[in-house]
């Protein structure tokens, strides 16, 4: 392994908490830098997390020319402009997900990055554990024949925690919020992936076609629960259930012409146990739980690891997103929203 990775966080929200501890565990990276739009955030996150270099600005971090990688935590509607900034700084980036607001602006992003000889992966902790890749596996080898039916939720009610959920990104248009963006992004994408591995596709697919519904709530103006259904080549037809304000379930399913395969906790592997457990219902035979390391609670410092053992090659191999693999993905969510009449401010 090349020497230790440097670095820096721009934003000191919630999921920049989760990676800041996350990185404190790796052993390829350190994290010497943080930037917010307040000093006093800055500082406050420097003190907690031990991060030396507290920057009142985030251009202060693109700046400083011992940072080698930068995790963009910051809201759906600058991922675009602070992934420019980092490609065109020099810097490899791992950026939050959804990628960017829309395929158009995902396009610009990997132009940016392609140019300036850098490494992006949009970060679906998920797909870097091993569980992702163990699913895939099972479903190329023919595990349950040939998969018919695929099924992902993801959703958690807002209006039960604390404060204005209104207040929240992911209840506001004019940051790119919304239960498609938020959760659905995972949802679809485990779907196309799983479709490609039925497909024997060297990563994931896109659908031929999506129908959405969803309830636009007046003061957020996004989807606050949405549900898709899609259909892949070969007639594989998904349905996928998401949702801001209300708790549906986190599970992932698929049918096929043998059998039936669960992966009970597809989205946060490994956070709190031992192991995790896939469950496989071949036809005429007894249930198996097939068991997966959880990497000791370690789901988002792999993503820290990935970037430092790929960072020569701009990115990392699927499972974990490629670059053509954010486009689709980018382009699915695109339909979805279209489907369902959302456009975002900066859209307009
Ligand atoms: N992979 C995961 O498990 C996961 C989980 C949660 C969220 N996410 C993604 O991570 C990103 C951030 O989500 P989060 O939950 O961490 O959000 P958050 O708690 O609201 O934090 C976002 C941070 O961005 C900065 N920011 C800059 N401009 C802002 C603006 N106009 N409004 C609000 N904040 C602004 C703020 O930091 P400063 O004030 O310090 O600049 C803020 O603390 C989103 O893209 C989300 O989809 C991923």
């Amino acid at each position: 392994m090349s020497e230790t990775t440097k670095w820096a966080i721009l934003g000191t929200g919630m999921i920049a908490r989760t990676f800041a501890g996350a990185l404190a565990k790796s052993e390829t990276g350190d994290l010497i830098a943080v930037g917010s739009r307040a000093l006093a955030s800055s500082n406050a996150f420097g003190k907690e997390f031990g991060v030396p270099r507290c920057y009142p600005t985030y251009e202060h971090v693109l700046a400083d020319p011992d940072i080698d990688a930068v995790y963009i935590s910051l809201p759906n509607h600058l991922h675009l402009e602070w992934g420019v900034r980092c490609a065109k700084a020099k810097k490899h980036i791992l950026c939050e997900k959804p990628l960017t607001l829309n395929h158009s602006e995902a396009i610009s992003l990997i132009n940016a990055v392609r140019s300036n000889g850098v490494f992006m992966m949009e970060a679906f902790m998920y797909r870097c554990h091993p569980q992702t890749a163990k699913t895939v596996e099972l479903i190329r080898e023919g595990a349950i024949g040939d998969v018919r039916i695929i099924q992902a939720e993801f959703g958690y009610n807002m209006s039960g925690r604390a404060g204005d959920p209104y207040e929240n990104i992911r209840l506001r248009n004019d940051v790119g919020g919304g239960s498609i963006m938020d959760v659905g992004c995972y949802a679809v994408s485990a779907c196309r992936l799983m479709a490609g591995a039925a497909l024997q596709r060297d990563g994931t697919l896109e659908p031929e076609e999506i129908r959405g519904l969803a309830h636009i709530g007046d003061r957020g103006r996004v989807d606050e629960w949405a549900l898709a259904v899609l259909r892949f080549p070969n007639d594989i037809l998904a349905n996928v259930t998401v949702g801001s304000l209300v708790a549906v379930g986190t599970v992932f399913r698929a049918w096929g012409s043998e059998g039936f395969l669960e992966v009970p906790n597809p989205w946060f592997p490994g956070r709190a146990k031992e192991h995790e457990t896939i469950v496989l219902q071949r036809t005429g035979k007894e249930r198996e739980e097939i068991k997966v390391p959880a990497c000791n609670g370690l789901l988002y410092t792999l993503e820290a690891d990935i970037l430092a053992r790929h960072k020569q090659d701009g990115q990392a191999p699927s499972p974990c997103m490629t670059w053509n693999d954010s486009l689709g993905n980018m382009r699915t969510l695109d339909r979805w929203r279209e489907s369902i009449g959302l456009v975002f401010d900066s859209e307009k």
